[in-house]
């Protein structure tokens, strides 16, 4: 076993810092203040190949493995969770989805693009009354021959007013429940498709989540993805890659809040010495330090378990489970090391204890993540 790192995941490690130091630093206060991520930076991101991590190049990819994607993620997240969620939802949802499952016809129209960041693709799963229950699907799809009629509701999705490409899942047939569920590609602008407004959101405010409407949507037939009522287990194996994102994108936020609690602990005097002395705080450092380190290998293994071709659906719900409330209580612990200063903006734990919160949520709730996990040791 090598924990080590190799010289070229090195050098992608330090491509995606400079680029967050020096793109994502600067702006990140008011980006979450307004509630905006400008083009500018998602293509900037695309220019370095980070919106198709492990697209193969022949789709206009950069055709690097899950580590490399998760050190990028984690990287990108220390700084700035709303733009690491986008990079996510793209890479690992929407790319991963339409070149594992897509037709070549699908890939060389949608997943060139998008792996090339020029443009940027939503997944949607969720519904009104299907979040964790997602096989409950209201939405349907019905097959009128050579196209389908989509009707329903999805909401909070991530990236839903500045994508173009939406992947949507639908009931195509209710009798036969996540059997008779499909995925299809829609794009924005397609007559009876409809973008609610931006959510007013805790954290990654950055990212717009928005509801979407669909009425009497004419998909063409040649838009479903896979075969028919494939698109449960399509879903459920995209997530899986999902949540390996997600997972790196907790373990960024919580190692981006211990570098600044270290850092202020250093400087920060209290009764006549650095705070760091304190033996209160300086514990308060070593478990951070265990426990983003353990995070880190979860994720770590779980990108492996992807790479070699091993199945992950346990390891990546144990990669988020764990780095997710590791994130949490961190990012918790470095305010509180921050004492008052870690309760305004300008020292950025605040943000990113906000952020972390919803690491715990999306792409399966911790309590979901227990479910896949305890089912699959239970079926061992
Ligand atoms: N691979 C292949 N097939 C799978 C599978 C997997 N990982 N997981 C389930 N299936 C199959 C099952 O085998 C079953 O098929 P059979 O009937 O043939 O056995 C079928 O799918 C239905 O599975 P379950 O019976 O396990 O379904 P369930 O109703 O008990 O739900 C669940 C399972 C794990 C709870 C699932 O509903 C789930 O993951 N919920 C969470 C949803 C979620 O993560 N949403 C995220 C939305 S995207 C997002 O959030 C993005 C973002 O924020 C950025
Ligand atoms: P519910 O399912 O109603 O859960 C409520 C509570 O009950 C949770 O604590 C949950 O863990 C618990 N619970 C539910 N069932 C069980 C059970 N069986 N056992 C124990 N506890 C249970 N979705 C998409 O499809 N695409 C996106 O891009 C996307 N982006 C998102 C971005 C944001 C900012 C947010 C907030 C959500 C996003 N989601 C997205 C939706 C997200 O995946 C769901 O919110 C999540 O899966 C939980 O579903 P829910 O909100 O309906 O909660």
């Amino acid at each position: 076993m090598d924990f080590r790192l190799s010289e070229e995941h090195i050098m992608i490690k330090n491509a995606a810092r400079e680029f967050a130091q020096t793109e994502l630093l600067p702006g990140v206060i008011e980006r979450d203040n307004k509630q905006e991520f400008p083009d500018e930076l998602v293509k900037k991101m695309g220019e370095l190949g980070f919106m198709g991590v492990m697209v193969n190049p022949k789709y206009g990819g950069s055709g690097m493995d899950t580590i490399s994607y998760v050190l990028i993620m984690e990287e990108l997240s220390k700084i700035d969770a709303s733009a690491s969620v986008m990079v996510s939802v793209n890479n690992s949802l929407v790319c991963y989805g339409l070149e594992a499952y897509g037709t070549e016809a699908q890939k060389e129209k949608y997943l060139t693009r998008l792996a090339k960041g020029e443009c940027i693709g939503a997944f949607c799963l969720s519904e009104p009354e299907a979040g964790s229950d997602a096989t409950s699907q209201k939405t349907t799809a019905i097959d009128k021959g050579d196209y389908y009629l989509l009707n329903g509701t999805k909401n909070w999705i991530t990236n839903g007013g500045s994508a173009e490409i939406y992947l949507v899942i639908a009931q195509t047939d209710r009798d036969k429940g996540s059997h008779g569920i499909n995925v299809f590609i829609v794009e924005k602008g397609m007559k009876g498709f409809d973008i609610g407004p931006k959510e007013d959101k805790l954290g990654i405010r950055g990212s717009d989540t928005h509801t979407l409407q669909f009425n009497d949507v004419r998909v063409p037939k040649e838009n479903r993805i896979g075969a028919n009522g494939s698109g449960f287990r399509f879903a459920m194996k995209t997530l899986s890659g999902g949540r390996i994102g997600i997972a790196a994108q907790a373990l960024g936020i919580a190692q981006g809040a211990y570098e600044l609690a270290l850092k202020y602990s250093k400087e920060r005097k209290a009764f006549g010495t650095e705070i760091a002395n304190h033996q209160a705080i300086a514990f308060k450092l070593a478990d951070m330090y265990t426990e983003i380190e353990a995070a880190r290998l979860l994720v770590m293994k779980a990108a492996n378990d992807k790479d070699s071709g091993n199945n992950y659906d346990r390891s990546s719900a144990m990669a988020k489970l764990y780095a997710s409330e590791v994130a949490m209580k961190h990012t918790v612990e470095a305010v509180q090391i921050h004492g008052g200063n870690g309760f305004v903006k300008e020292y950025h734990v605040e943000r990113l204890m906000r952020d972390a919160k919803i690491t715990q949520i999306y792409e399966g709730t911790s309590e979901i993540q227990k479910i896949v996990i305890s089912r699959s040791i239970l079926r061992d």
